[in-house]
């Protein structure tokens, strides 16, 4: 047992295949280095405690109130890591490294903006057992926390792909298949941008709109969902061309826009990155708000990107494609 234990686990973007994954298509999906980071330490009593500093949350569980969490919804921004969590140490008792009395308190320091399509809550899940397993000083493998972490993905999405927290755990750049991974070899650490539109919106929501136009043009819509497939595949055979990549992107935009996931904001976000030099832009994860991806030429044109969408009140944050998923201890 140690004193405190350490872990980080990325968020993720979706570079091609959102909405149409749900029929069936391949999605893209890549960790990036924006992280989640969590300290866990033991408490004197039974109980899960979960600190955020930065969004000014301090929120204690009893056992049984993150156990029965789908009934009784603390606090929506926790109660899914307590619902995880509590799946850990549920899992630690079981196998007689913890007793059941003293609970842990977890201090979660997030780099990712939260409900923006980025992943966040997963990476906090994912990070959150990390460390409780570090302080536990127990090596678990991958697929187990991240099965854990997806139990608390459940709270919080009703029924995830399960992307997020396959990419928090194991990172890397993957294609995502009827529920199967197959992460790209040699991926390097592709440099982009994330626009957030601060335009609220819900996946439930999206998803569910998409399905009416398909009833509605059943031809039409299945032929984009089809072209939205192949797409991705293209992305994934061209992904080392960066003027490739940029351009499926680009192609990728205009089939999310004519199935009515676009944004104003969001062509507008892309329409100034694309007259600035970026190679390309799409909306990211469910659209109708959240975030925007943009590929740019090289740095340089990534400050000027930056610079001309920051004049316009837009946050934006340069980040990259991550390899590394969770990491324990201080290895960041
Ligand atoms: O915005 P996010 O991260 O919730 O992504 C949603 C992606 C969709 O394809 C629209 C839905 C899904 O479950 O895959």
């Amino acid at each position: 047992m140690k004193e405190i234990g350490i872990a980080s686990a990325p968020g993720k973007v979706i570079l091609g295949g959102e909405h149409s994954v749900v029929y069936g298509f391949p999605a893209l999906v890549a960790a990036i280095n924006l992280r989640a980071k969590v300290h866990a330490t033991l408490l004197p009593d039974e109980g899960i405690e979960i600190i955020a500093p930065d969004l000014g949350i301090r929120q204690i569980y009893t056992y049984d109130e993150a156990f029965n969490v789908k009934e009784i919804s603390i606090n929506h921004a926790t109660d899914n890591i307590a619902f995880a969590v509590y799946q850990l140490l549920e899992y630690l008792m079981k196998t007689g490294i913890h007793d059941t009395k003293r609970g842990v308190s977890i201090q979660v320091n997030s780099e990712i903006p939260i409900s923006s399509g980025l992943g966040s809550s997963a990476a906090v899940a994912v990070a959150s057992i990390g460390a409780i397993s570090d302080l536990f000083d127990q090596e678990l493998d991958k697929e187990l926390i991240s099965k854990l972490a997806f139990q608390g993905e459940i709270i919080a999405h009703g029924t995830p792909s399960g992307v997020d927290n396959t990419a928090a755990a194991f990172g890397g750049v993957m294609l995502f298949e009827k529920g199967n991974m197959q992460w790209l070899d040699q991926v390097q650490e592709l440099p982009i941008l994330i626009c957030n539109t601060k335009v609220p919106r819900e996946t439930k929501r999206l998803v569910s709109a998409v399905r009416e136009r398909y009833k509605r043009h059943e031809n039409l819509v299945g032929k984009i969902l089809d072209t939205m497939g192949q797409v991705v595949r293209e992305m994934m055979h061209g992904f080392d061309d960066k003027n490739i990549l940029g351009e499926l992107m680009e192609i990728n935009q205009g089939l999310l826009a004519s199935i009515g996931v676009s944004h104003e904001t969001i062509e507008k976000i892309c329409w100034i990155a694309k007259s600035n030099g970026a190679l390309g832009a799409k909306l990211t994860g469910a659209g109708g708000g959240g975030c925007v991806i943009i590929l740019p030429k090289d740095e340089e044109n990534a400050q000027v990107i930056k610079g001309k969408l920051e004049k316009e009140g837009y946050d934006i944050f340069s980040t990259s494609l991550s390899i590394k998923g969770l990491l324990i201890g201080n290895g960041e």
